[in-house]
């Protein structure tokens, strides 16, 4: 077996680290040696304070199993609380090496309702939440030419129907933009050893029980997806290790699985009508079998790619891109 992923001397910021998932990320990276900032803003799933230190009750007990850890209570959404709890890293241990974005709310809401009154927060916790940890941290990851960013997105994001009809609105969309946004600090991140990656975690957590209470779905998820799962599937993109950057990876119940966006070449003609479009739409949705298996997709690597396909589906093959 070779080595053991070790954070020996690395700084790890975990937001929401008070319980559920983000709990499962602290405890693991601090059991393999990172020295942890364990966040948490202490409020519920809707958003409402609760009167607890949860950040505090996980910081014992990582201490009490040998690690090292400091809580920071303030909000994710709240940009001088962003600042306040990388600032706290560099101030304890000097440096800020790993975020770990996980902070979460879940307060329902439909979409022909948006923006209604969940839309703000949600974008605040989810979407600039992660943008302001990322943005506090950068200035230090850059200089020392090494970051590791994870954000958690949502398999809520590929579409999400609640039991009784209501189809998501704004959780799912912040949980969209959060793909995007990683894939655009992947980018910038490439030029100082910054690598960040996006998850999207299923594991049965308080958060998951009310939203898909009595089912079978839920029953599944209590007997097969926990919290730790999530940690150890996400750990390596943490690491020195961290073999990919700009990618988005399903993780639940010990299957770990990159996210790909894909087409096939489509249908494709520069003298293009509405009814060709129609008589070749078969082209334009590709083939897959009955398990929805890709059978002629590329994956849409990047704004870039596009033209590519573009080219190989015929149009201006000739030209220089
Ligand atoms: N559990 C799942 O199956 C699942 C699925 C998809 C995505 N997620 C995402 O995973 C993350 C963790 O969720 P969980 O299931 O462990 O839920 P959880 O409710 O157990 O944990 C979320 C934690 O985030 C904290 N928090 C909320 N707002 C905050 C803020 N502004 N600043 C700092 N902390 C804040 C809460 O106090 C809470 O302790 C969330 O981003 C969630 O959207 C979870």
């Amino acid at each position: 077996m070779s080595a053991e992923i070790r954070f020996d001397g690395r700084v790890a910021l975990v937001t929401g680290a008070g319980g559920g998932i983000g709990r499962a990320h602290a405890l693991t990276l601090a059991s393999r040696g990172a020295k942890v900032v364990v966040n948490d803003y202490a409020v519920s799933i809707k958003n409402e304070a609760e009167d607890d230190d949860r950040a505090q009750a996980v910081v014992d007990e990582i201490v009490a199993l040998g690690g090292e850890a400091i809580a920071n209570r303030g909000s994710v959404a709240d940009a001088a609380g962003a600042d306040e709890m990388v600032q706290q890293a560099i101030d304890e241990w000097g440096r800020i090496d790993i975020i770990v974005n996980n902070a979460g709310i879940n307060a329902a809401d439909a979409i022909q309702d948006e923006p209604g009154p969940a839309y703000q927060s949600h974008m605040a916790v989810h979407l600039e939440g992660q943008l302001m940890t990322v943005r506090a941290a950068w200035p230090h990851m850059a200089a020392q030419g090494y970051g590791r960013i994870v954000n958690t997105s949502s398999a809520g994001a590929l579409g999400f129907v609640q039991p009784d009809g209501t189809w998501y609105g704004s959780y799912a969309i912040a949980k969209g933009a959060v793909i995007a946004a990683t894939r655009q600090m992947a980018g910038a991140g490439a030029a100082h050893g910054i690598k960040a990656n996006a998850i999207l975690p299923l594991a049965v957590t308080r958060m998951v029980a009310p939203v898909i209470p009595g089912t079978t779905t839920l029953d599944y998820m209590e007997r097969y997806t926990g919290p730790d799962h999530i940690a150890l599937g996400a750990c390596i993109l943490a690491s020195d290790e961290c073999p990919a950057t700009g990618q988005a990876f399903s993780i639940s119940g010990g299957r770990v699985a990159v996210l790909v966006y894909a087409s096939p070449l489509g249908f494709a003609d520069p003298t293009i009508t509405p009814e060709k479009v129609r008589d070749n739409w078969s082209a334009v949705m590709g083939q897959q079998d009955a398990d929805h298996r890709l059978l002629d997709y590329y994956e849409a690597v990047d704004n870039a790619f596009e033209y590519r396909l573009l080219q190989k589906a015929g149009i201006g093959s000739e030209a220089t891109l």
